[in-house]
C-alpha cells in the first residue's frame, strides 16, 4: 500500500470521528509490514480533557491487536485544515515512543496537499524512557 492509499484510509476514518464539541475531524490510518491497516479518529468528551486525538487512537489500536514497534512502516493521518494537518504535542511525544526514527509520518488535508516528516522531525529533544533510568 502507498501513501496516498493510507491517506485515502485516514479519511475514511475520519468518518469515525466522535467530535461533536470541536466540530474537527480527524482520521488516521498506521500501516504494518504485513500490510495491515489501523485505524483511528478523534473521541470526544463532554469532559473536555479526556478527548483523544485519532493519531494515538490509531497507534493504540494497532497495539492492542499486538503490532511491534518495528512492524509499523507508516502513519498518515487527516483533516480539513489549509494546510496538511500536524500532529498535537501530545501525539508527538507518543509517536516518538512508539514508532521507529524515520518511520514516515503522512500529513495531509482534503484538499490533497501532502507533507512527509518523521517522529525524530516531529519532536527534537524528545524525552523518553532512558530519562527514566
Ligand atoms: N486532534 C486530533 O485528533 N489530532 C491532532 O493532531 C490535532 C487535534 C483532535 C483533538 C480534538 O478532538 C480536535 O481535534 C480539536 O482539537
Amino acid at each position: 500500500m502507498n501513501k496516498e492509499e493510507l491517506i485515502k484510509k485516514a479519511q475514511e476514518a475520519r468518518k469515525l470521528s466522535y467530535s461533536p464539541y470541536s466540530n474537527f475531524k480527524v482520521g488516521a490510518a498506521l500501516l504494518t509490514k504485513s500490510g495491515e491497516v489501523y485505524l483511528g479518529a478523534n473521541i470526544e468528551n463532554s469532559s473536555y480533557p479526556l478527548c483523544m486525538c485519532a493519531e494515538r487512537n490509531a497507534i493504540y489500536n494497532a497495539m492492542l491487536h499486538k503490532v511491534k514497534r518495528e512492524d509499523i512502516v507508516m502513519l498518515a493521518l487527516s483533516a480539513d485544515t489549509p494546510e496538511p494537518c500536524s500532529p498535537c504535542g501530545a501525539c508527538r511525544q507518543v509517536i516518538s515512543e512508539l514508532l521507529k526514527e524515520g518511520t514516515p509520518i503522512i500529513m495531509s488535508n482534503l484538499k490533497g496537499d501532502i507533507k512527509e516528516t518523521t517522529p525524530e522531525e516531529l519532536l527534537p529533544f524528545a524525552f523518553s524512557g532512558d530519562d527514566l533510568q
